[in-house]
């Protein structure tokens, strides 16, 4: 039961918490808030709600905070005014629940991402990952428990935390859980690629919720298929009312389009900084060229390099392109601790530079490549475009494919990936691709570029009006709402 410091009635848990704290030379420690859905969400509800939001340290600067606080909240000068309680998880078992589990595991499981005949190995160094991953879990349930009030609504985040669902239901059977899955949700004949006891504590951890909730309603349904499959759970669908049964519990699958933010990307996109990034990137552009822009964490479900290859082809097939247009790709670094992220962020360099030595001329650079992270870039990118590509092999929803039509100036044609979430909202406007398909990808740069100002304005604003419909406050307070009522 809660103990005399239990308070929250709005629990948040997640991985990657909102600051995270740099190590300066002199010991201090300087914060950085972070951005995003999660804490626009969170903010709907107001610093009053006196809501807690448990994340794990990441990195020095977040281990010697999270020291400093103890079992206590971080410092609210540094976050805003909320409270957040920030996890000193050993650095060992982080890592092989973090990169060893979650990042090369489950992410790969629901990106299918998987390359044959070398993966996955599910050998003893993965045993030990397991182990570490639910002692992270645990670690998680336990500070949860300690933090929620009677009766407390608590939103577990994504696929780091599976287990914790399951978790803090033993611990505290009073409080109302539900997880929400930002990635995309394999089918079961992929899911079952894990070890079959694995397979089966993931699935059986979040439907230690009263809720379950997706981003679209594809891997909603695909979550239930893999708990009938391997769980042998009862799965009731009435209307678009999903309904998952096991062990005697029940859980209700929702699901919640997270949208764009246009007040907010509408504000900052106008800012000074923006302005200073929108001249340089048109000085860097050339007069008069159209633009292709991307914007992507450096990630294998991102498709960067087929991408890249998409745009060759396109100057190869369609050479009245050549010098007349300028493919801006931003490609930041992300998860760099694991090898196969900085081999593939090798491999876009590669393939870019590539291009740039076979296509480019005086005057003309066919490839802008930014791979240093800048968000007032990004804004100014968006501002820009005359076509977004977004390409991801899978994703669970991309919100650049969300973002750029709310952002962008003169219209964009937006190039989108039909095994992104995002198509589920977006795919009536977009010029829609198989992301495997280069040759298909090349020719929808080229209508997209090709389309006239009319059509594209026209598309842009029924894609901007798409993409804002569940605003992040609205999307968490959905959340809420649903969790409260159960
Ligand atoms: C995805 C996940 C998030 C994660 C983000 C960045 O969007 O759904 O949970 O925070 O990637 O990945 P990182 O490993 O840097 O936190």
């Amino acid at each position: 039961m809660a103990s005399e410091h239990s308070a929250a009635q709005v629990l948040v848990a997640s991985n990657r918490g909102p600051v995270s704290y740099a190590l300066r030379e002199d010991g201090s420690l300087a914060p950085k808030r972070g951005g995003g859905g999660l804490v626009s969400g969170l903010s709907a509800i107001g610093p009053d709600a006196g809501a807690v939001w448990v994340c794990a340290a990441l990195g020095d600067g977040d281990r010697e905070a999270a020291r400093r606080a103890g079992p206590g909240h971080l410092d609210p000068g540094d976050t805003g005014g909320q409270l957040v309680r920030m996890l000193d998880i050993a650095p060992e078992i982080f890592d092989a629940a973090y990169n060893g589990i979650a990042n090369s595991v489950l992410w790969f499981v629901h990106h299918l991402l998987y390359q044959t005949p070398l993966e996955p190995v599910f050998g003893a160094e993965f045993r030990a990952q397991w182990d570490a991953y639910r002692t992270y879990n645990a670690a998680f349930a336990d500070a949860l428990a300690q933090e929620a009030a009677d009766g407390a609504a608590v939103l577990i985040q994504d696929y780091h935390l599976a287990l914790v669902p399951g978790l803090l239901r033993e611990r505290r059977p009073d409080l109302r859980i539900g997880h929400f899955s930002h990635t995309p949700w394999a089918p079961p004949d992929y899911y079952r690629l894990l070890p079959d006891d694995v397979a089966a504590d993931v699935l059986r951890g979040i439907l230690g919720g009263d809720r379950a909730a997706f981003l679209t309603e594809r891997w909603a349904l695909a979550f239930a298929d893999c708990a009938a499959a391997v769980l042998g759970a009862e799965v009731e669908r009435d209307g678009a009312r999903l309904t998952v049964r096991f062990e005697g519990r029940e859980t209700r699958l929702g699901v919640h389009g997270l949208g764009a933010d246009a007040d907010f990307l509408r504000k900052r996109s106008r800012a000074a900084d923006v302005d200073e990034r929108l001249t340089a990137l048109r000085a860097q552009i050339g007069p008069g060229r159209r633009t292709i822009v991307r914007v992507d964490r450096t990630e294998l479900s991102k498709n960067i390099v087929r991408g890249l290859l998409a745009y060759r082809r396109l100057l190869e097939t369609h050479p009245e392109w050549r010098e007349r247009v300028v493919h801006i790709a931003f490609a930041y670094p992300s998860r760099q601790d694991l090898a196969v992220y900085r081999d593939y962020t090798d491999e876009v360099r590669r393939v870019a530079d590539a291009i740039n030595a076979d296509y480019g001329t005086e005057g003309w650079q066919p490839v802008a490549l930014h791979v240093k992270d800048d968000f007032a870039r990004s804004l100014a990118a968006y501002r820009l475009a005359d076509v977004a590509l977004v390409n991801p092999i899978r994703d669970g929803m991309n919100l650049v494919a969300k973002e750029v039509p709310v952002v962008s100036e003169q219209g964009c044609a937006l190039v989108l990936s039909r095994e992104a979430g995002a198509y589920a909202e977006l795919g009536a406007d977009a010029l829609v691709v198989n992301p495997y398909d280069i040759e298909a990808t090349a020719r929808a740069l080229h209508e997209a570029l090709s389309m006239g100002d009319g059509e594209r304005a026209e598309r842009t604003k029924r894609l901007a009006a798409a993409a804002t419909a569940l605003p992040p406050a609205q999307w968490f307070l959905a959340q809420l709402r649903e969790l409260t009522d159960v």
